[in-house]
């Protein structure tokens, strides 16, 4: 009997040693089946490629293991037998799906074009994470995957605060890192104009500059830094983050805003404003009533010599108009807009807004080129074949679906404006525009809004994220905003939604990613801990217990005096009883501590014994 049960005991163990391993892609792959066994890759290991197309990621896989572990593969081409990484150029359904397996015999990454390189995404992520190793082991699985939206997008706003060209193509790295294929660039806005245009050269040398820049949160009046700020790129470098964006598989879509936010071309042009100006390039936030005459022919003919330069560049099937926020108070007062009103028959202001883009529209359109607006651009009358990018909340994106309009979704509701803290309080976030948004709001999204009517689901094409940066003036602080939040963007935007589990993507895949990002420079925000919410408990007696790491190998420390918990502080048990005397309280505040130092922010139960 005892050696019976011995014996069970030892296949027990060794079934545990051979069990299936966690799967930690993000986004989610949609079909994984984890099987027994592993591939251990190491030095003796061949890469094969079939053609250029293979042989260009084979190399990206090929630095990446050199780079991470130290391990110097060689690539051969079509090579067969045991112990290849091999990536096939085979299409098995879209562009951009791609099948990879993994045994104890090898590896096979096979796709074509995107589909490839979401493969090779796919594959660095199953490997160990970073440090000297000379065996690099990879659980056997099988994935068959494509992703469910095929616009899956990122912004960054680079007229409020300026980002420099290396650290845009970073940014570029870190989404298409998440499978996303779109980077929106949001060069032109009030405080600044940020591409080069060669027919208006004081666009970027006179409105690429404002005089100073508001200090601390918004208020009226504010105090400035009475710093001259600013700065730009040139076509040769836009030209430059497009190809390295194509490398990636991602489609940089530029916008132009018109007719509002224009305060920094008005300030090099001042003629194409309803007063002829001066104007200055703001140096505050929000909304202001100077926009372009919508009454001057001139306005449009400079539009059109902008956006000809800028389809020169940008060889996106799509380019941005803006169309957000323009108030109508200038076009109200301006005999130019007035008579424009007037000559085409125009109800209101609403309706020259709508000619203004119908007529930017058309000239798009003959260049062979589609527009997208922000949902303004449905008010007055929406343009034939806009496609139209929903903000304020999803009724934008439903009213022009209901319509036959493509739609990209974009909505602060459902969290995806990464500019929004993080924390419900303020005061242990970095400054910020306000708002709230958590990856969990974001990952408890649906794109595709219940209330739209299921022939129309079809119009809603995809998702993305808005970094805008009034509050965000560092790279490091673009990095913090966006991540961890881009993980839940990702996984919203590629995988369909049966089977969404918050926690497993929590507290497994999301933990095992950041376990990653925190062995790189790469700033992240490390989420609180889990288990434990801000709370107030009236009681002599409380346990806490379930409290769960956000971060793989992270650690939990906590105090108990209402200081602020550190790698100084105590290790949590795992499970700590707190006992609280008759009329008095105790704070308990629990912060995640990873194993590079970063620090979540805490959590915080109050309990208090109102016994006398
Ligand atoms: C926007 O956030 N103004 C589009
Ligand atoms: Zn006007």
């Amino acid at each position: 009997m005892r050696s019976f049960l011995l014996g069970v005991m030892a296949l027990f163990t060794s079934t545990v040693l051979l069990a299936q391993q966690p799967v930690n892609i993000i986004p989610k792959p949609n079909s994984v089946e984890a099987k027994t066994g592993e591939f251990v890759l190491n030095s003796t290991t061949l890469i094969s490629y079939d053609n250029a197309e293979s042989k260009r990621i084979a190399e990206l896989f090929q630095s990446y293991v050199n780079n991470q572990y130290g391990i110097n593969l060689k690539t051969a081409e079509k090579k067969s037998g045991k112990n290849v990484v091999r990536f096939v150029t085979a299409a098995k359904g879209g562009d951009e799906a791609y099948q990879l397996e993994v045994s104890p015999q090898g590896i096979d990454v096979t796709g074509v074009k995107a589909g490839l390189f979401y493969g090779y995404q796919s594959l660095v992520q199953l490997l160990p994470l970073a440090g000297k190793q000379a065996d690099l082991k990879v659980g056997a699985v099988s994935i068959k995957d494509e992703p469910r939206f095929g616009y899956r997008g990122l912004h960054l706003d680079v007229s409020r605060h300026f980002f420099p060209l290396e650290f845009v193509k970073k940014y570029i790295d870190i989404l298409a890192s998440y499978k996303l294929n779109v980077f929106h660039w949001h060069l032109t806005d009030d405080q600044g104009w940020r591409l080069e245009i060669k027919k208006y050269p004081k666009l970027t040398e006179v409105g690429g500059f404002r005089k100073q820049t508001l200090i601390g949160n918004y208020k009226q009046p504010g105090d400035y830094d009475n710093t001259r700020y600013g700065g730009f790129y040139t076509q040769a470098e836009a030209r430059e983050v497009v190809a390295y964006a194509k490398e990636r598989f991602v489609t940089v879509i530029p916008e132009i805003e018109m007719p509002g936010h224009a305060l920094a071309a008005l300030q090099a042009y001042p003629e194409l404003g309803c007063t002829g100006g001066p104007y200055d390039a703001a140096q505050t936030w929000g909304v202001f009533d100077e926009v372009f005459c919508a009454g001057k022919d001139q306005t449009f003919e400079f539009l059109q010599g902008v956006l000809d330069e800028v389809i020169g560049i940008f060889p996106s099937e799509y380019i941005h108009v803006g169309g957000d926020e323009c108030p109508k108070a200038e076009w109200k007062k301006c005999p130019h807009c007035q008579k424009r009103i007037k000559d085409h028959n125009l109800k209101d202001e609403h309706e020259l807004q709508s000619y203004f883009i119908q007529r930017m529209e058309k000239y798009v359109n003959s260049k062979g080129r589609k527009i997208i607006g922000w949902d303004e651009i449905l008010e007055g009358g929406l343009a034939p074949n806009a496609t139209v990018m929903s903000w304020r909340g999803d009724a934008g994106g439903i009213a022009a679906a209901n319509e036959g309009h493509d739609v990209i979704m974009t909505p602060n509701s459902y969290g995806l404006y990464l500019d929004h803290k993080q924390g419900p309080d303020k005061n242990r976030e970095p400054l910020s525009i306000g708002g709230y948004s958590t990856m969990e709001i974001i990952y408890r999204a649906d794109p595709v809004p219940q209330k739209l009517e299921e022939s129309k689901r079809k119009y809603i094409k995809g998702i993305q994220g808005n970094l805008w940066t009034e509050y965000i003036e560092t790279p490091a602080k673009v990095e913090f905003m966006i991540l961890p939040r881009l993980f839940a963007l990702s996984e919203i935007a590629w995988t369909n939604p049966a089977g969404k589990n918050w926690k497993e993507f929590s507290e497994k895949r999301a933990a095992h990613e950041l376990a990653r990002l925190d062995r790189t420079e790469t700033r992240y925000r490390v989420p609180e801990v889990y288990g434990l919410k801000d709370t107030v408990i009236y009681a002599s007696e409380y346990t806490v217990r379930g409290l769960k790491s956000s971060v793989e190998g992270a650690k939990i420390y906590y105090t108990l005096d209402d200081y602020d918990p550190s790698e100084l502080s105590l290790e949590f048990p795992g499970q700590l009883k707190i006992t609280v005397p008759n009329g008095s309280e105790r704070v308990f505040k629990a912060t995640v501590v990873t194993p590079s130092g970063r620090k979540s922010n805490f959590v915080r139960v109050q309990i208090i014994n109102t016994k006398k």
